[in-house]
């Protein structure tokens, strides 16, 4: 079947299950409560939903360790639920994009169970490896979440690999059995009419031949040998052509350190693997590589980031375009102000949605919500910011190890969504299965509802008018006064209309510069996140996006 492009005109929604909205009272997010916010999310303009994974599973990675991939768990509702979900969100024109995790399952995965047993076929599923003299692990390769990457398992007296957590044995997609599963799983959900995959890690599905050790310097030890490894685009071309290429669907993979030359690799339209990218680039302006690193916001390390994968892809292939997901601080607390919250939450959506590629909007993002302070680091959840705590800067005092994980968890973008200011944020009428922040009394959607000003109602705005753009779909991106540190301004042109979108990433007002050959007295203003105004200055924060007719 010849490859459908919808996805590029589309706008999806990410749902983080668990902490999403409750519909049964017992504390867990869950299908029922989506349901009942469907209008919402469609409110926003977006016609797509990605989740967050949903299957049965121990929850030692909130559900990214997944014990069995042809299921939905009973505490979000079981098949029953998804089924009138998807009937409800195909009715509304919404497609449904399910998270494929198969870069490794969790070890109560029934292949695994099997698997450190020798059962057969399940004795090649993951990837073993007796230990060395002296009990030595197979190589120096670390995990990305806990410590090293090999665990020994008793039961069947050898090592298996883990490139997250303990409990997150990586499959050995060597064996085509495993592929064959794989292959079983994308079946299943497009069978039953799911629209898509976002697909987990997939660039670490490759090992290099022999496990090789890696040098001892760098962060995350291993990592050349395993990503973007020797036979992922094999794999990738084989799901594509045995399963995707006959179903009405697309794909988004995921791809820690990537760039945009070796991204064509994978998602190059004549002959790439899957349609669209989840980069990292545009999430390392404030960190080096992980959150866990942080340095001092760049912008300019910003609109690198953005302008490369806008230029290099263009006309080639198609982004995928992202502030915020469940793995990362929240925006507003990362690369605006808390201080100019609204108006900086409007730039950082400016700053983005009017870029070439498919936006995704992720659950808070669209109020602005913040990064979460908890008192106490037992109260995180996530287990590599438990790791982090209890094993980094172990010799800090504990305020300032606190502190840190207030800039970097990812529990961060967990915390139930605030509905509402009454208890527990309208999340759930029971006892919610995880802390609310506490700014839910003053960020939050019924408030944002009532002010026609609010982040909330620009969100949508912002949208629609993406939509009514074609120069956004097809034009072409140039970026102005690149050497700015404070002011992100960049352009679309197409053959009917242009716009220049100009976002401040100041505290300070600023000259509100045009670049050459855009002119100012013909421009008209589309949107802004301020009434009106010295049309000569910028104020904090302030953003603006001009358009002129060109037929
Ligand atoms: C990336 C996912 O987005 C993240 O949440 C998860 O912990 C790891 N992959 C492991 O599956």
């Amino acid at each position: 079947m010849e490859r459908r492009r919808w996805y590029k005109d589309m706008v999806f929604y990410q749902v983080w299950p668990r902490s999403f909205k409750d519909g049964n009272g017992d504390g867990m997010g869950d299908l029922w409560g989506v349901l009942e916010k469907l209008d919402h999310i469609q409110s926003l303009g977006c016609d797509g939903i990605w989740f967050s994974p949903i299957y049965p599973s121990p929850g030692a990675d909130c559900g990214y360790d997944i014990s069995d991939y042809l299921d939905i768990a009973p505490e979000f509702g079981g098949m029953d639920a998804f089924r009138a979900l998807l009937d409800a969100a195909h009715s509304r024109n919404m497609k449904i994009v399910m998270d494929l995790v198969v870069n490794h399952t969790s070890d109560e995965h029934e292949w695994f169970r099997k698997s450190r047993r020798r059962i057969e076929p399940y004795t090649d599923y993951y990837i073993w490896r007796p230990a060395g003299p002296g009990g030595k692990l197979p190589n120096n390769w670390d995990s990305n979440f806990e410590g090293k990457a090999w665990t020994f398992d008793p039961v069947r007296g050898e090592y298996y690999l883990h490139l997250f957590a303990v409990k997150q044995p990586d499959l050995n997609m060597d064996n085509p059995l495993v592929r064959e599963e794989v292959k079983k799983i994308l079946r299943f959900w497009l069978d039953l009419g799911v629209d898509g995959f976002r697909e987990d890690v997939i660039t670490y599905i490759s090992k290099k031949d022999g496990l090789p050790n890696d040098h001892i310097f760098p962060i995350y030890k291993g990592m050349r040998h395993y990503n973007h490894g020797p036979r992922v685009h094999q794999y990738l071309a084989e799901f594509k052509q045995e399963v995707l290429d006959h179903y009405d669907c697309f794909t988004v993979a995921e791809a820690p350190l990537v760039w945009p030359r070796q991204a064509l690799r994978y998602i190059r339209e004549e002959g790439g693997q899957i349609d669209m990218m989840i980069q990292f680039q545009c999430q390392c302006a404030d960190c080096l590589f992980t959150d866990y690193l942080p340095t001092k916001f760049s912008l300019r390390k910003l609109k690198r980031a953005y302008s490369s994968w806008q230029n290099r892809l263009r006309g080639k292939a198609w982004n995928a375009l992202y502030l915020e997901n469940h793995d990362h601080p929240r925006i507003v607390s990362r690369y605006g102000s808390e201080e100019y919250w609204a108006e900086s939450a409007k730039t950082l959506a400016a700053a983005y949605l009017f870029q070439q590629g498919t936006p995704f909007i992720y659950q808070g993002q669209e109020i602005g919500m913040i990064n979460w302070r908890p008192e106490s680091p037992e109260l995180y959840e996530d287990v590599q910011t438990r790791y982090n705590y209890t094993h980094s800067h172990t010799k800090e005092p504990a305020q300032k190890r606190l502190e840190r994980l207030w800039r970097s968890s990812r529990d961060s973008a967990r915390t139930p969504m605030q509905w509402d200011g009454t208890e527990n944020a309208g999340f759930t009428t029971g006892k919610p299965w995880f802390s609310v922040n506490d700014s839910f009394r003053r960020i939050n959607v019924a408030a944002q509802e009532a002010d026609p000003d609010s982040i909330l109602n620009f969100y949508r705005k912002a949208v629609a008018l993406r939509k009514r753009l074609s120069c956004v779909r097809h034009g072409v991106y140039r970026e102005h006064f690149r050497l700015s540190g404070r002011l992100y301004a960049y352009s679309m042109t197409g053959q009917k209309e242009r716009i220049l979108v100009l976002c401040s990433f100041s505290s300070r007002p600023m000259a509100c510069p045009f670049p050459r050959g855009f002119d100012r007295k013909t421009a008209r203003l589309l949107l802004g996140n301020y009434t009106a105004g010295a049309p000569e200055i910028l104020r904090p924060w302030e953003c603006r996006v001009y358009g002129w007719d060109l037929s």
